[in-house]
């Protein structure tokens, strides 16, 4: 454990809270932030709870100009007896380091970054919504701070960590999403940086995605960068298949995201014995499955996005539909089941969840 010790400083007056049939994804904060600051030759310091709300930076500040960030989500849920649980925090602050690595950021002491998470949680305990579907999305992340304009890692950074109670990702909930297959832009490509969660990834999404939502599709499929071909991972979530019984994933090729929820999915379906094979997947084997009749259901997974059941694909103007538009068995029963285990409804075999006292 780091010596460090986390300064409080509390919020004079608390924000009225939202009617949680009012509740969107990341619109408002709860009434706290926490904050820590690096400084070359120094390391990280004054780590911080504060209360929420904006911060200066000088107009040169790296992040500003080249991008230097990294960031995580997770969420906070409130079981049944009132408890508040994480689900697999350290897994976040595992793969934030990995994306700082990435970006030439310096590593944070993974123990105290989660002793924060969960202080502050624990402080803004009552901004945990308690309705069917809703929960506290908590969002780590770093930004570099130096106020230069050369092109180099910045020498002085910020990680702060705000939480926004939220609903649903997709305005769909549970119901299936339409996914636009890019075949003309590319989200990265091998040796790039999709592997880390970096703000760039998502900036360069966003004309493919404004392009989906033009045509009527929620999310963007991404290809491989370079040849088109092999299925890599949606806007804001990993992706999963069904055909013929086994359950097929791209595998971790060096741009895709590791995210936490991909990986859980997975030893859940081998918990219950269910063929999972992580592999290259291109394009054109989907649609022949399609074709064959054995595409059973397509769904994605993420923090945010939880279990997204797909209900359609279009691809060079061909569409297809997978399981009549609705959802499948497999993606219900995942979606139940690993929804059971973050809000401490059934036993949690990985011991996955994590209380926040
Ligand atoms: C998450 O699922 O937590 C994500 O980071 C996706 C986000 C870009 C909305």
């Amino acid at each position: 454990m780091s010596e460090h010790t986390i300064k409080v400083s509390l919020c004079s007056t608390k924000k009225q809270k939202p009617n949680a049939d009012q509740l969107q994804f990341g619109k408002i904060f709860t009434d706290h932030m926490f904050m820590m600051d690096y400084t070359e030759g120094v390391g990280w310091h004054d780590p911080q709870i504060l209360p929420y709300g904006p911060i200066s930076l000088d107009p040169s500040c790296v992040v500003f100009h080249y991008g230097q960030t990294v960031f995580e989500g997770l969420k906070a849920y409130v079981a049944k007896d009132g408890k508040v649980l994480l689900f697999r925090p350290e897994k976040n602050m595992e793969r934030l380091n990995r994306s700082n690595d990435r970006l030439v950021i310096p590593q944070i002491d993974e123990e105290l970054a989660l002793t924060a998470l969960k202080q502050l949680v624990a402080l803004d305990k009552d901004w945990v919504p308690t309705a069917e579907g809703t929960s506290l999305y908590i969002r780590p992340f770093v930004i570099a701070t130096q106020p230069y304009l050369g092109v180099a890692p910045s020498t002085k950074y910020k990680f702060m960590i705000i939480m926004s109670p939220v609903g649903a990702y997709y305005k769909e909930g549970l119901n299936p999403v339409k996914i636009l297959v890019e075949n003309e832009y590319v989200r990265t490509v091998k040796g790039g940086t999709g592997t880390a969660k970096t703000g760039g990834n998502y900036a360069a999404s966003l004309k493919a995605q404004e392009k989906s939502e033009n045509k009527g599709y929620s999310q963007v499929l991404w290809l491989d960068g370079k040849e088109h071909k092999y299925i890599e991972e949606v806007g804001s979530m990993n992706i999963f298949f069904k055909v013929n019984g086994t359950v097929i994933t791209p595998e971790l090729n060096g741009s895709i995201l590791a995210g936490i929820t991909r990986d859980s999915i997975i030893q859940l379906l081998k918990h219950w014995n269910v063929p999972v094979e992580e592999r290259r997947i291109s394009i054109e084997e989907i649609y022949q499955a399609h074709a064959d009749g054995v595409l059973e259901e397509a769904f994605g997974t993420g923090t945010a996005a939880v279990i997204s059941p797909v209900g359609q694909l279009l691809w060079n103007n061909e569409s297809i539909t997978l399981n009549n538009g609705e959802t499948g068995p497999l993606s219900k029963k995942l979606y139940d089941t690993l929804t059971g285990i973050q809000y401490g409804k059934i036993e949690d075999p990985f011991g996955w969840t994590v209380e926040v006292k």
